[in-house]
């Protein structure tokens, strides 16, 4: 996620909007920019790195200019550097804009625009729409961007200004949030309230498809219909720091909330399995290399190991290639057997962390192929790699990961997808039901979320408790441990996931009536083996709180408490589990008094052995 800010007034705009882009940093700061209009001409500065660079670029400058744009970028298309930074403009230098989203069909609109004489300068998305704007452009800008949008694919929140039409700045909102402050004979658009919220409490919520035209003498709203309409202007308390988490107590209850969001923008653009071969260019492998490869290797840490855990089974049932997940720190002093049919899978929200580094460093000497699955543009891993799928999760400030896990497990989802085409093991009417079902999971995690007070209770039940136990198999055993790990790093308390079927082999010892026990028992084909299972644990006194699917009424007789997700595929599953999981763990650290954004001994990126 990028953020985006402009402004129109009576102020200087740079420094309103430096200060703007100061506040948005948390949504991303790989590079930034901004462009005002000042004296009949466009003044624009771009900067990599922490917008501090972009301030320093600026410092000698005195501008009086009260018009224009800027913008963070958390890199998406195109790696973090001072020509993929925003603003960008038309060919004459003359139109400019910011954008936060993705541009699914910029490919297709890229190639169009240079048939029509368009140069470009950068590779992102964004630049088509600017190029789009002046293709359009006869003297009034707000109709140029009318026609451009009606051209665009996908996700986009855009500021707009115009050297021709200077006293006019354009906000657009699709599927990406924008926001329209509103002050005394000035206004301002933003991607989240925090970037003006020094300047004003008074806010227009802009809904998809609105486009706001501002003048410092007034505005317009039109909807999507193009009509003329009006908005609600809300008053907002907030301070800061509470507008930074969207209102929410912590910045991980926020992330856990973002994941309907990032899930559906992780799969975005991506999903077109008629043109496979654009995903396989973006994630910079080639089918090819897939057909020869007989094996996977995955490698990660923490969190990112659980979802090399599902990987795997996916990597097996879908794609039909022999799979093996390791711990980053064990791999390496492994004596590895691993050639030039291996494909070597690094996965990690930062792209920094020493025991995934390393492993994948390693794995190269026999020849291995490398992608990482990773969070972070331009970062170690993914430089290091031959290719890279990235997930589009923005900035994950909880140590604890939430929205980054859902996020990977959606590259594995659709890697795995896409391999197992590849490989001619994947039918046609399966991927079609395996994207339908995809597709659905970020709504239905929105109904998980909706429940959360069912957490609560069970959160306030148990919280003071100081041993969990987490009970999966196949694909929800990873869930476990997930679960475990995330009461453990947030909580403090002991917790342990296991394979049930293991329990008969030692951990039984441990129930008894203390002991809660959260058993993943969604439908699949081990749904039996999970039900008699939980019956050994009530059998013994254990409390067992069962995350189930909807309809499932036999669990609740062998259940103290049951969580309801909604149906899904058997292999989808992991993506809805995890959310109560998260919640759970959430609320017992809130009610135990836990930092749960910075738990004790904890760093957000390991980037030592
Ligand atoms: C997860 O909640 C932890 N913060 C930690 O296990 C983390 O997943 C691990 O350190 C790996 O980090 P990475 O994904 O950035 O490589």
């Amino acid at each position: 996620m990028c953020g985006i800010v402009g402004y129109i007034g009576n102020k200087v705009a740079t420094e309103v909007i430096l200060e703007g882009l100061r506040r948005l940093e948390y949504r991303g700061y790989d590079s930034s920019g901004i462009a005002v209009i000042e004296n009949g001409s466009l003044k624009i500065s771009r900067a990599v790195g922490k917008i501090i660079n972009l301030q320093n670029a600026l410092q000698n400058e005195k501008s009086s200019a009260t018009v224009g744009v800027g913008h963070i970028r958390w890199a998406t298309h195109g790696k973090p550097c001072e020509e993929n930074a925003h603003p960008h403009t038309d060919c004459n230098k003359k139109i400019v804009v910011v954008h936060n989203g993705i541009i699914e069909n910029y490919r297709q609109l890229k190639q169009e625009l240079i048939s029509e004489g368009h140069r470009f300068l950068s590779e992102t998305d964004t630049e088509v729409i600017v190029h789009l704007i002046e293709r359009y452009f006869k003297g009034d800008i707000l109709l140029a961007v009318k026609a451009a949008v009606k051209k665009l694919k996908g996700a986009y929140a855009l500021g707009v200004v115009s050297l021709d039409n200077p006293d006019v700045l354009i906000g657009v909102r699709y599927d990406a949030p924008l926001v329209v402050g509103i002050g005394d004979n000035e206004y301002f658009i933003a991607s989240d309230i925090p970037a003006v919220l020094s300047y004003t409490k008074r806010f227009i919520f802009l809904e998809d498809g609105d486009m706001v035209e501002l003048k410092k003498e007034g505005y317009r709203i039109f909807d999507k219909k193009d009509q003329i309409c009006e908005r609600k202007i809300n008053k907002i308390e907030w301070d800061s720091l509470m507008a930074e988490k969207s209102g929410y107590k912590h910045f991980m209850l926020k992330e856990i909330f973002e994941q309907s969001q990032t899930i559906e923008d992780t799969f975005r653009g991506r999903i077109e399995v008629e043109d496979i071969n654009e995903f396989f260019n973006e994630v910079n492998i080639s089918p090819e290399i897939i057909k020869n490869i007989n094996r996977i290797s995955i490698v990660a840490c923490g969190t990112s190991y659980h979802a090399g855990l599902i990987g795997r089974f996916l990597f097996e049932s879908v794609s039909g290639i022999p799979t093996e997940t390791d711990i980053g720190s064990e791999f390496r002093y492994r004596d590895l057997i691993l050639n030039s049919q291996t494909l070597l899978i690094a996965i990690s929200q930062s792209g920094e962390t020493a025991d995934t580094i390393a492993p994948l460093r390693e794995s190269k000497k026999f020849g291995v192929k490398t992608l990482s699955i990773c969070n972070v543009m331009g970062s170690t891993i993914t430089r290091e790699s031959d290719a890279t799928f990235y997930t589009r999760c923005g900035p994950e400030i909880g140590v604890a990961s939430t929205k980054a896990f859902t996020g990977q497990l959606t590259a594995i989802y659709l890697l795995a997808l896409y391999f197992g085409i590849i490989k001619g093991k994947v039918t046609k009417e399966y991927s079609i039901k395996f994207i339908d079902s995809l597709l659905k999971i970020p709504r239905d995690i929105v109904s998980i979320l909706n429940k959360e007070q069912e957490i609560k209770v069970i959160a306030k039940k148990f919280f003071k408790k100081s041993d969990f136990l987490y009970l999966g198999r196949g694909p929800n055993y990873p869930i476990a441990l997930e679960g475990a790990l995330k009461l453990k790093e947030i909580s403090y308390i002991h917790a342990e996931g296991y394979p049930a079927g293991e329990m008969k082999h030692g951990p039984i010892a441990l129930i008894d009536e203390n002991l809660p026990v959260v058993c993943i028992a969604t439908d699949g084909k081990v749904y039996e083996k999970i039900l008699s299972n939980i019956e050994e644990v009530k059998a013994r006194e254990g409390i067992v709180i069962s995350i189930a699917a909807e309809g499932d009424e036999l669990i609740k007789e062998k259940s103290d408490f049951v969580f309801y997700v909604p149906k899904t595929e058997e292999l989808l599953y992991p993506l809805l589990n995890i959310i109560p999981l998260q919640l759970l763990a959430y609320h017992i650290g809130v009610l135990r008094g836990c930092d749960v954004d910075q738990p004790r001994n904890l760093a957000k990126s390991v980037t030592v052995e």
